[in-house]
């Protein structure tokens, strides 16, 4: 079995894994980064870390066209719920569930939650995938936290960081991340997207390939990262 993680533009990922589709954030009608369009892109899973628009993006459409399984924290999940999905799994910080794609883990992540109407979205969360290929912890959007140490405990052979700065961590603080953390790999996210986040990606993973034990995959939008 091979898993792999496909970058789709600002925090929106497609991990396949055992032949299923899982997406992370799905954000793609109105990202200018995205090259796919939310009435194409299959989906088995849909797992959302917060509840901010570029985040929450199009679940609603595509789970109600594929009929895929979303999964975020509870109060996300009673929205989505109210707006028609029904295959809906709700979850929270610190629990885990396995499911037959994986084990999902949901984590701490400092940041907001606010939905895109104004509802109330929890507690924004990171996302960790126990899977036999390798564990993959997606950040989501968050400031650096000292208890990454714990996350990193759990074996992650992928990570997932922000480094775009302004509304996340930026690349100073990815890397004081990476050293908690200590994944086999971490992949950038949530930068490029608007001017506001443009980032040196390459800089960033001279630094990464240097200063830390992690090894870098700096992905271009459509790229994938195979496990
Ligand atoms: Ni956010
Ligand atoms: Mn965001």
């Amino acid at each position: 079995m091979t898993t792999s993680v496909k970058w789709l533009g600002h925090s929106a990922f497609q991990v396949i894994t055992g032949g299923k589709s899982i997406l992370i954030d799905p954000f793609f009608n109105g990202n200018p980064a995205a090259q796919i369009s939310a009435g194409d892109v299959a989906a088995d899973v849909i797992l959302v870390t917060h509840g901010h628009g570029d985040h929450v993006g199009d679940t609603v459409e595509i789970a109600k066209r594929t009929g895929a399984l979303v999964i975020s924290n509870f109060e996300i999940i009673t929205w989505f719920q109210k707006q028609g999905v029904e295959n809906a799994h709700p979850m929270h910080i610190g629990g885990s569930h396995r499911f037959d794609f994986a084990t999902v883990k949901l984590t701490i992540a400092h940041h907001g939650s606010e939905l895109p109407d104004g509802s109330y979205g929890g507690n924004p969360t990171g996302i960790i995938l126990k899977i036999a290929d390798g564990n993959i912890y997606f950040a989501g959007d968050t400031g650096l936290f000292y208890d990454m140490k714990l996350i990193g405990e759990e074996n992650i052979a992928v990570a997932v960081l922000p480094i775009g700065d302004n509304f996340t961590m930026g690349p100073e603080d990815s890397i004081k991340a990476i050293k908690l953390l200590e994944p086999q790999t971490v992949i950038p996210a949530h930068y490029n997207t608007w001017p506001l986040i443009d980032q040196d990606a390459a800089a960033w993973g001279d630094r990464v390939a240097t200063e830390t034990s992690a090894k870098p995959a700096v992905l271009q939008v459509g790229d994938e990262y195979i496990l």
